[in-house]
């Protein structure tokens, strides 16, 4: 990855968009779906990353930018509570130094007076979801979830379902309005023996306690959630008419006289070694405690402190959360497969003794490619103290936070003598062919990946690829899992995508009909001819997407359906582009929103002549239906327009999608093609170019007065 002061502001335009992209995605897997695919720490890269690019160009903030919202977009499941006082979170400390830091800098910006003590607290970082419980005359009136820290959804009913959530407060001082925040969780014992149960029901299982309480909270169904022994520490607070203490402390212990429970390791301290004392009693508990936590949380005691220091973006400036280190474990490396993917890309993972890491198993650990397994990082840097990784290797594995297992380091002295370095295969295990590392022609580096270059023939490949065409985004067939495709290709019945259009034809010709094959009946096979008719008529950018072109991922074959509009359009311009040159190519990089790499994969995939062929055929039983039209009344309809020069009143993204929505098609250079040339301040050659050739030429306020605002 490109270091962000090497970036040009093109670069982090277009990173930003992805990241954008990238973190909602996470954020949604996360909140929405309870089923996180990345670890805590790859999320907190993404946002880190996505937070520098910004620092650097403050104008490419995007409205849409991740770092204006925390947490999940709320999901449309439950009814929606504006927060009153919005839920944020907390910023991180590492190691002592931070928190050393973090104690400065509040002393700092209170100008509190040297050697004066100032009072924090420390407790446990409950590693469930945050929970606002809102009662008025103590009586608990709603549940909140955090949502996206603004909005979070109604679960009033299943949180009244939790024991140790009072639905009347008792006792003296509780304010008109009381909204009591803290973190609903699920023991460890109580997750296990749930997914026990899960298991022996033939259920999917959870993959930790977090996602389980979350997932058991947001049922629609509360006798569900009563079934789940969820569990709630009362730590914070939002809306309240009359704060019914001065300090944090004393806060939390008003909350266990009216009938919370309150975690019993949080502690008052007078300075930053006493609260690293707290922090290394806690870790040193952690293992024994029944309930995750994921470090420690400081917070100024003084609540009038508190209301000084106020906030920075998304968290307090009075609190910070000290994070333990990622729980390690100790494993053997028994072997390195190498699986071929459909891209042709040489996958190797590593087959451990199985070992429990944060309350899951883990058995297999991708191994990202050779340098990777060679201790060489993608910037030549090594990546690991012990070197090269070999099988029968001790091994440290982690879940840096959460998820995604990886190996920290390998123990070099429990290698044996017979350890040999790891050959990474130069030929494809599946097809023979040979695999090679590609040179990227772009920046001349040597790819990390190896790829088989069977393509076609590559039974591995060909696999995926229906596995891919068939999948949920892409052709969507009801009845046509994996499995299928797995078992349609090894009975030779469906080597690639056209031939599924052609199965229920052939079959009816076939000695071995599918109705008397393994996994089939007459029903189910039925159901898949029809399942498979209901396809011969499908979304343009699906065909695209379905086809498996390298690049070309969800976002690109809409980008490519909605330029080009249809797949003679498309193919044509895929032709016109072969030689990665001249005016097709010109216009197909310059479609906003793909780049080169993804553009010279969709001509070389459509140029290959068995891909093609492939294509060709599908074409023969699929109709491809063309996205929406762009407005053709407009003036600029089917026009080639090239913006230049720095626009003032819209930026280079909006003045091409207006163009293009008006049906306009937009360049990047000027050309005997062009038809209008918009120029802005500063334009140059192109303006230049556009007036010898003849090419009618406007400005931004010409533009508007041609196609109307914005
Ligand atoms: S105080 C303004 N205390 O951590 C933020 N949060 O990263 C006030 N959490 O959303 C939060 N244990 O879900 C606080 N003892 C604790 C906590 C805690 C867990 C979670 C909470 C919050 C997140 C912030």
């Amino acid at each position: 990855m490109k270091d962000v002061m090497d970036l040009t502001a093109d670069e982090a335009a277009e990173e930003l968009a992805r990241l954008a992209a990238e973190i909602v995605k996470h954020d949604e897997r996360y909140h929405g779906d309870d089923a996180p695919t990345i670890s805590d720490a790859e999320y907190d890269a993404l946002r880190l990353r996505n937070k520098a690019i910004e620092e650097r160009f403050p104008d490419l903030i995007r409205e849409d930018s991740p770092s204006k919202s925390v947490g999940s977009t709320v999901q449309s499941k439950f009814e929606k509570i504006t927060h009153v006082v919005p839920m944020l979170s907390l910023d991180n400390a590492f190691n002592d130094e931070d928190v050393a830091d973090f104690v400065g800098r509040v002393k700092r910006f209170l100008k509190w007076p040297d050697g004066e003590a100032l009072a924090f607290t420390a407790e446990p970082k409950i590693d469930g979801l945050s929970l606002a419980l809102r009662y008025e005359n103590g009586k608990l009136v709603s549940a909140a979830t955090r949502g996206d820290g603004a909005v979070g959804e109604n679960v009033t009913a299943n949180a009244k379902t939790i024991q140790d959530i009072p639905q009347n407060l008792i006792g003296e001082n509780i304010p008109e309005v009381m909204e009591v925040r803290g973190e609903v969780y699920l023991g460890k014992s109580d997750f296990m023996a749930l997914n026990k149960r899960m298991e022996e029901e033939g259920k999917p299982v959870y993959v930790n306690p977090r996602n389980t309480a979350a997932g058991s909270l947001r049922q629609l169904d509360s006798s569900i959630t009563a079934s789940r022994p969820l569990k709630f520490f009362a730590y914070a607070w939002g809306d309240v008419s009359a704060l019914p203490s001065s300090s944090q402390f004393a806060m939390v212990e008003q909350f266990e006289a009216w009938g919370f429970s309150i975690n019993p390791l949080m502690g008052r301290f007078e300075n930053t070694a006493e609260l690293i004392e707290r922090y290394r009693l806690i870790e040193e508990q952690r293992s024994s405690l029944d309930y995750d936590i994921d470090g420690v949380v400081y917070k100024v005691d003084d609540l009038a402190l508190q209301s000084r220091l106020g906030f920075v973006s998304r968290s307090p400036r009075w609190a910070i959360a000290h994070k333990f280190p990622a729980e390690l474990a100790t494993t053997v490396l028994e072997k390195i497969d190498i699986v071929t993917g459909r891209t042709g890309a040489l996958s190797p993972v590593a087959r451990l003794t199985p070992v429990t890491v944060g309350g899951v198993v883990v058995s297999n650990v991708t191994l990202h490619n050779e340098d990777y397994i060679a201790g060489i990082g993608s910037n030549g840097e090594p990546i690991r103290a012990g070197g090269d990784l070999r099988e029968g290797d001790t091994v440290t594995v982690y879940r840096a936070g959460d998820v995604i297992p990886k190996i920290l380091d390998v123990d070099v002295s429990k290698r044996g003598d017979g350890a040999e370095r790891f050959e990474f295969p130069e030929v494809c295990n599946s097809c023979g062919s040979p695999a090679v590392r590609e040179t990227n022609e772009k920046s001349g580096k040597v790819d990390s990946v190896r790829r088989c270059t069977g393509g076609f023939i590559c039974p591995a490949q060909a696999v995926e690829g229906l596995k891919h065409f068939v999948s949920r985004n892409a052709f969507d067939i009801d009845g046509f899992g994996e499995k299928q495709a797995e078992a349609f290709y090894e009975w030779g019945m469906v080597m690639n995508p056209a031939d599924i259009f052609t199965l229920q034809e052939r079959d009816a010709r076939s000695l071995t009909r599918l109705e008397n094959r393994d996994g089939f009946g007459k029903t189910s096979a039925n159901k898949l001819f029809r399942a498979i008719q209901d396809r011969r008529l499908i979304d343009l950018h699906r065909f695209i997407f379905g086809l498996g072109i390298r690049h070309v991922g969800e976002g690109n074959a809409k980008l490519f359906a909605r330029h080009y509009q249809t797949i003679e359009g498309f193919l044509a311009a895929m032709d016109a582009s072969a030689t990665f040159e001249g005016e097709a190519w010109d216009e197909l990089i310059n479609i906003d929103g793909i780049g080169e790499t993804a553009a010279r994969a969709a001509v070389a995939f459509l140029s290959d002549p068995q891909r093609r062929s492939v294509v060709d055929s599908l074409l023969e039983n699929v109709t491809t239906v063309p996205v929406e039209q762009a407005d053709t009344s407009s003036p600029v309809a089917g026009k080639v327009v090239v913006f230049t020069g720095s626009l003032e009143k819209m930026t280079r993204d909006e003045a091409k999608a207006m163009a293009e929505r008006l049906g306009a098609k937009v360049a990047g250079s000027v050309s005997g093609k062009t038809d209008l040339l918009v120029a802005g301040p500063g334009a140059g050659s192109k303006l230049k170019k556009a007036v010898e050739l003849g090419v009618e030429t406007t400005d931004e306020d010409g533009w508007f007065a041609l196609v109307g605002p914005l």
